[in-house]
């Protein structure tokens, strides 16, 4: 297949809370990834509106999922920081895209059986079609990598599957015009390990997750320092000591996460933490914890909500991403027009 330009593309949603796990399993990977790589970091709103959302709520958010892209260390002027509702490459390609993903295909997706549960007559259609809508998003740019958490790997196997079927229905039309053997390329998904995989704080075998109805069970990225205390003290956990070793972890589901928070935060494994606290009782661990997170996290949260609070520099941010992501995008959803037959 072709060589394409290594690009890197992916979003979060502008819903609810940004919370640790947000942080630690994605946002920190795209500080990452932009030291080696040409990125593309979007606030996703249309995706958000596939279940009904607030209209001051939902543009509270999308300013908000932008502070926090800046305020951890995204480069808006070397990368490209945008809302997908400013580019309309993404609907435009999405309709494209939903005449060559099968209806069988969808009927597989396990979040949307899930997010639909037993009212599946009754939500919107959008969110069946969400995953075509994510295809759009990545091909729209000819992404070759997305960094995801493990539950979008399905979407990104499904995106994947749109690409190889577009480059195949219409080979010949691709050839013909003089665009090489394949349009689209097959996009990577670069997936967090469990290591980052940030689990509840009442409950370790649950995702950390904003829809969770009791705040204590996650930490918010702009909690201050006193509720992150307080969320860590309440943290549930067992009477035992803290081993030494990692097995020991095995089958205490709150600690292992407690020290996969602190080793991830702290940017070292769950050996060298329990190496530095085996033997030592839960409360000399949580104080630990709590002045790490207050230490490294705090300032984030306080910058993000400084940011957020400068509607005029965030909105600036948003349209000189939108127009750069616009200018990638154009030239392809052109070409895809012409593969296809329109005349334009
Ligand atoms: N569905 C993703 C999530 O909920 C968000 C998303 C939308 C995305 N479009 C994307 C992620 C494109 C990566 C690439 O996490």
């Amino acid at each position: 297949m072709a060589d394409f330009h290594p690009r890197v593309f992916s979003g979060v949603q502008p819903t609810g809370n940004l919370h640790l796990g947000n942080y630690l399993g994605a946002i920190t990977k795209f500080v990452a990834l932009q030291k080696t790589h040409e990125c593309l970091y979007c606030v996703v709103d249309l995706h958000a509106i596939t279940v009904p959302q607030d209209p001051a709520e939902l543009k509270a958010s999308i300013r908000k999922v932008t502070a926090a892209y800046l305020a951890a260390g995204i480069d808006a002027k070397k990368q490209i920081v945008f809302n997908q509702s400013q580019v309309a490459a993404h609907a435009e390609l999405a309709w494209i895209l939903n005449c060559v993903a099968r209806l069988g295909w969808l009927n597989r997706m396990t979040q949307f059986k899930e997010k639909a549960g037993k009212d599946r007559e009754n939500v919107s259609v959008g969110l069946y079609d969400y995953p075509v809508l994510m295809a759009a998003d990545i091909l729209a740019y000819q992404a070759t990598h997305v960094p995801v958490g493990e539950d979008q790997k399905q979407h990104l196997e499904l995106a994947r599957d749109i690409a190889q079927k577009f480059n195949l229905d219409f080979a010949a039309s691709i050839a013909a015009l003089g665009l090489g053997d394949a349009f689209f390329p097959l996009p990577e998904p670069l997936i967090q390990g469990p290591a980052t995989r940030v689990m509840s704080l009442r409950d370790g075998t649950k995702k950390m997750s904003k829809s969770d109805p009791s705040d204590y069970s996650r930490i918010n990225l702009d909690d201050d320092a006193d509720l992150i205390a307080q969320k860590i003290r309440k943290a549930k956990t067992d009477p035992e000591a803290l081993p030494s070793e990692v097995e020991g972890l095995a089958g205490r589901p709150e600690l292992d996460n407690l020290v996969g928070i602190f080793a991830a935060v702290n940017d070292e494994t769950k050996a060298q933490v329990l190496q530095a606290f085996g033997g030592a009782n839960f409360s000399t661990f949580k104080t630990a914890l709590v002045d790490l997170l207050v230490a490294k996290l705090a300032p984030i949260g306080a910058e993000m909500s400084r940011l957020a609070k400068d509607e005029a520099f965030i909105d600036g941010v948003l349209a000189d991403g939108a127009a750069r992501a616009r200018a990638i995008a154009a030239p392809v959803v052109t070409a895809v027009k012409d593969i296809v037959g329109f005349v334009r």
